[in-house]
């Protein structure tokens, strides 16, 4: 459960004060602050709805991939689900284990493919495989490596987009998805794996969408995983079935189900579908960080024009993304709230050259002598946040501060805007 309260106006999480986050001159604004230890216990906690079946809670890096928070993940026993060498490469430094790593993607290079088979005794957990194509390609490079290579089939189970109640830019087992192996060609990839020395299927999956905040969705497509399940493991010796992320949290507008309602829903079926010796997987991302990170921007300046209110805050699009990418809506609150104050519809802005560079409309206090209203803090920030954020207009990268024992343990400062300048003034040097 998040840890975010109010005492005494002031807005407080994993009982450090954001006011004094944000005032402090070390950090600035904007500065993405997170609860290590909340992120923690939500590893904990779905890895207990397992009880003591065989599992594997594999984070997905891409949510969020500071050290800390990745750390404090494995240290609980989670795994890493990653999409990058990079992510790879962090994941191992932060002690997740290879035999905990699934590497999902639809276009994995060459390099990061050897990356994913060297590592360890024997290559990682699992190659997931998502399209037919890409099985000669990992065979050649486990071959070349002397390996035999562990893959998973990500199937595409073509789950209707309107099916899962979620964006569609984030619903990802339908027939129009990139990703996965559509049912239709499973057939040729498992001649495909079996005709591969160098490859050993080890697992069946599929991920089909993120942000859901129903169980009905997520079960229909492991239904269909499963049934898929039980024909392929006639003829492969599978340890494992993974059914994706995607479990969906509170950004305001509600959410009655917790992931562990999704891991107690699938096992249900597993067993039911006489599958329960086998391991079940799950790739969660959001819901392990989501609610536990906050942006805290200052307010730069007011503008009241043509009967419309803005607060332009020091935070933009490029800090936080997804409502321009995906019009997600986040609550916008002041970090220091006087209870007196009258309050007003604002457009929250950022500073950012472009109309989606927009937060919604929210309520704020007004300007007045007695309003303290210096900060706010965007909710439920800490998936897809700073992972996804650029440095776009020049602007520097926020500043990380993190929460662990009622105190801040680490901190990255904002990246400096000289930093910027240079990188751009060195593009098209002649390369050394
Ligand atoms: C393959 C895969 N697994 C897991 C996830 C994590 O999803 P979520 O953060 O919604 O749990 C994603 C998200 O895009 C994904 O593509």
């Amino acid at each position: 459960m998040p840890t975010l309260r109010r005492s005494d106006g002031v807005l407080v999480l994993g009982n450090v004060s954001l006011a004094e986050v944000a005032r402090d001159p070390r950090f600035g604004t904007p500065a993405y602050v997170y609860d290590v230890d909340a992120i923690a216990a939500e590893g904990r906690d779905l890895r207990a709805a397992f009880d003591d079946a065989p599992h594997l809670v594999a984070y997905a890096v891409k949510a969020n991939s500071a050290g800390p928070i990745v750390k404090a993940l494995a240290a609980v026993g989670c795994g890493a689900d990653v999409v990058s060498g990079a992510e790879l490469t962090l994941a191992l430094r932060c002690g997740v284990s290879p035999e905990s790593v699934v590497f999902s993607g639809v276009a994995k290079t060459d390099a990061e493919l050897d990356l994913a088979i060297g590592s360890g005794e024997r290559g990682i957990c699992s190659i997931q495989v998502e399209s037919v194509e890409e099985i000669p390609r990992i065979a050649a490079r486990a071959a070349a490596a002397g390996r035999v290579a562990r893959v998973s089939l990500r199937i595409n189970p073509g789950v209707d987009k309107e099916a899962l109640d979620t964006h569609s830019y984030i619903a990802t087992g339908h027939d129009e998805a990139k990703f996965g192996v559509p049912l239709s060609s499973v057939p040729g990839a498992l001649d495909r794996v079996s005709r591969s020395p160098s490859l050993r299927l080890v697992g069946v999956g599929s991920h089909v969408g993120s942000q859901l905040t129903a169980v009905d969705g997520y079960v229909a497509s492991a239904r269909a995983l499963f049934e898929l399940t039980r024909e392929v493991r006639a003829r492969f010796p599978l340890t494992f079935v993974d059914t994706g992320g995607g479990f969906g949290i509170d950004y305001g507008e509600g959410c009655p189900v917790r992931p562990a309602d999704f891991v107690r829903a699938t096992r249900a079926l597993q067993k039911e579908k006489g599958l329960d010796d086998l391991a079940l997987y799950c790739e969660p991302g959001r819901s392990l960080v989501g609610a536990h990170g906050v942006l805290v921007a200052s307010i730069i300046q007011r503008k009241v024009a043509e009967g419309r209110r803005w607060t332009m805050i020091d935070a933009g699009m490029n800090d936080l993304m997804r409502p321009a990418l995906y019009q997600a809506r986040h609550r916008i609150v002041p970090v220091v709230l006087d209870a007196a104050a009258a309050a007003s519809a604002y457009h929250v802005v950022g500073p950012v050259c472009e109309s989606s560079d927009d937060f919604g409309v929210h309520d704020l206090p007004d300007d007045t002598a007695q309003s303290h209203l210096r900060e706010v803090a965007i909710l439920d920030a800490g998936a897809y946040g700073y992972s996804m954020a650029s440095r776009y207009n020049g602007r520097a990268m926020a500043s990380e501060v993190f929460l662990s024992g009622g105190k801040i343990v680490g901190a990255t400062a904002r990246s400096a805007v000289e930093e910027w300048v240079q990188d751009r003034l060195r593009a098209g040097a002649p390369l050394v």
